[in-house]
């Protein structure tokens, strides 16, 4: 994995690049007041309800809830993970990512691998169009029915029969052939004898979500074993993150908000021939939660398509476990089952694209899915068939953040044995969520508990801190979010100049980076010398509360210990407090 880039980095590339600027490059704003606004570029919307803020660096829309930094921006419009996304930033304002960081500590050999894996790719192609090596292979695409144009869009090439084709082109030295070995395209035996991995196969180059290429698939000409051979993990290749044809369905996943995903290359491939082009294909691994995330960063709406075979219906199952608990509210999971000995490619080349399109749409909706295989399980007119099945969907719905569908579920499981809805809500465990805190639901104003408007107040308006330097104690009170609370204020202890972007980035690999966001969007009605009455306000509210929580430390002592030994426990209290401080630190230091 890439080594962390140094928060030192990101603030610094915060403090340097103007969010307006970045935004305004992408999406027009017009300004209004001291922000500036547009029309929201994550949802459809008439008026504008997106809002970037100069003071703050940061951005956020009324409408659908979307905000966050400069960096955040970029990854979410520009569909850039989050390297990326600071790279692109960095490169506009001109300064340059420390080399150690960017992707992994062998950054020149990351670029040297993509570049070597682009030529060969190219190479491919040519091999697949201009020679006649590869006549079997354009023999074998016809019969299939795939274009010349289907194929060229998907850079599909061919890898000629040879040993050393490769190599001969692109191994001459020892260095080359140990880039060769490490972008996965050469194989070295034990006595140091290198070929090509790939040897008489159609290939389907396999870009990240960049359109880089960074693998390959290949597939045997005809019948044989194996009928795919992929590249090996690399540095740049781990086959549970990537997704095949990603680059090239992101339009149209945003065109038509919903993701199709397939199993197959040639599912890809084909579907795309016949104009659906919102399709992606994992590869030949089960679905992912790193697939889910990437795909619900995308979109809302996922719909899988399975086999409609027993192995079919299993892999579905098995995909249940990991979207689950990935899914929010406002998410759609749909499935489809192809009937048995159909996969993609073949329905719509039978169906054509529009009843394909169709049966996408008809897909069974993920809650529908479970119901059906818990209750295939168990025979629900008997009361330990009943039993069975609610502690069955118990399990399931405790993977469930997403409050609405877990809401609806209760009901339906309500509906369908008889069990009350209070009954089953009291046996199931409180709803699991990222922070702790049940998400915002876009326009509806928040209502948090002193420490939370507090901490939404401090992170959009770091300027206050010094209004709140005696809180030193507040970590002692119990309240859900007064950890983060008191990091905040440390960070501000530490460098008062931070802005609400540059707070917000720091809590990125945290946990907590979803709430901080949120905590950064609330809306504050107030006029600014309202809100910093109010601010100051509550200063003294949890400043009381901590003498508060301190007394009843003490009291709790003194009835431990008795009035005589009261003395004692004041001191063993002091002690505590001093342990804990240190314990504090130390954890700070590791
Ligand atoms: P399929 O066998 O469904 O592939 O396997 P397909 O793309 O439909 O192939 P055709 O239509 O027979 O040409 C699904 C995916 O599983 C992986 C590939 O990613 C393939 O696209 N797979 C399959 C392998 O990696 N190796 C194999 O030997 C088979
Ligand atoms: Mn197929």
């Amino acid at each position: 994995m890439a080594n962390r880039i140094p928060n030192e980095f990101i603030q610094e590339l915060l403090s340097r690049v103007d969010i307006v600027n970045v935004v305004n490059g992408r999406v027009p704003l017009t300004q209004a007041g001291k922000d500036y606004k547009a029309c929201c570029p994550f949802h459809n919307e008439k008026t504008p309800s997106f809002y970037v803020s100069p003071a703050k660096q940061f951005y956020h829309c009324f409408g659908c809830g979307e905000s966050g930094t400069a960096i955040q921006f970029m990854m979410k419009y520009g569909n850039y993970r989050f390297l990326d996304a600071v790279e692109e930033l960095a490169a506009s304002a001109g300064i340059k990512v420390p080399r150690e960081y960017s992707y992994s500590p062998e950054h020149g050999e990351y670029t040297q691998l993509l570049e070597l894996i682009d030529k060969v790719s190219s190479e491919y192609q040519r091999q697949l169009y201009r020679s006649t090596r590869s006549n079997e292979a354009k023999q074998y695409l016809k019969n299939r029915g795939i274009t010349f144009e289907a194929a060229q869009v998907f850079g599909l090439g061919y890898a000629p029969d040879a040993w050393d084709f490769v190599l001969k082109k692109f191994g001459k030295s020892e260095p080359e052939r140990k880039l060769l070995e490490k972008a996965g395209l050469i194989i070295r035996k034990d006595d140091n004898k290198t070929f090509d991995r790939f040897r008489g196969r159609l290939m389907f180059p396999i870009e990240d979500r960049r359109g880089r290429v960074i693998a390959f698939g290949g597939r045997i000409i005809g019948e044989g074993e194996p009928k795919y051979l992929n590249s090996p993990e690399t540095i740049l290749f781990k086959k549970g993150n990537e997704l095949f044809g990603i680059k090239k369905a992101l339009q149209a996943i945003k065109k038509d908000e919903k993701v199709l995903v397939v199993e197959g290359y040639t599912d890809v491939v084909g579907l795309g021939q016949f104009g659906i082009e919102n399709v992606v294909a994992t590869l030949g691994t089960a679905v992912t939660s790193f697939h889910i995330k990437e795909l619900f960063r995308t979109t809302k709406e996922l719909v899988f398509c399975f086999d409609g075979d027993e192995a079919g219906f299993r892999a579905a199952w098995r995909a249940v476990g990991t979207i689950l608990p990935m899914m929010e509210d406002g998410h759609l999971v749909s499935f489809v089952f192809l009937p048995d000995g159909q996969d993609p490619d073949s329905m719509v080349r039978e169906e054509g694209s529009e009843a394909f399109r169709v049966r996408i749409s008809e897909g069974e909706p993920i809650t529908d899915f479970i119901f059906r295989v818990l209750l295939n399980r168990s025979n629900i007119e008997r009361t330990d068939g009943r039993a069975k099945f609610a502690a069955e969907f118990g399990k399931i719905i405790e993977k469930l953040r997403h409050s609405m569908l877990r809401e609806m579920m209760v009901a339906e499981l309500s509906n369908r044995t008889g069990i009350s809805e209070s009954s089953i809500q009291s046996v199931l465990r409180p709803v699991k969520s990222e922070t702790g805190v049940s998400k915002q639901t876009p326009g509806k104003a928040t209502t948090y508990s002193l420490t939370g408007q507090f901490i939404s107040i401090l992170i959009q308006n770091p300027q206050w801190s010094k209004l709140a330097e005696d809180l030193e104690d507040v970590q002692i009170l119990p309240d859900t979010n007064i950890w983060l609370l008191s990091e905040i204020l440390k960070y501000l202890r530490r460098d008062p100049d931070l802005s609400t972007a540059g707070l917000v980035e720091k809590f990125r690999s945290s946990d907590y980076f979803g709430q901080v966001q949120l905590f950064a969007s609330t809306r504050h009605n107030s006029s600014d010398e309202v809100l910093q009455c109010e601010f100051e306000g509550m200063v003294l509210k949890l400043r009381e509360r901590v003498t508060a929580q301190k007394n009843k430390e003490l009291l709790s002592q003194k009835q431990e210990y008795g009035e005589a030994d009261l003395q004692d426990a004041l001191q063993q209290l002091k002690d505590n407090y001093v342990l804990k401080k240190i314990a504090q630190e130390q954890r700070d230091i590791i």
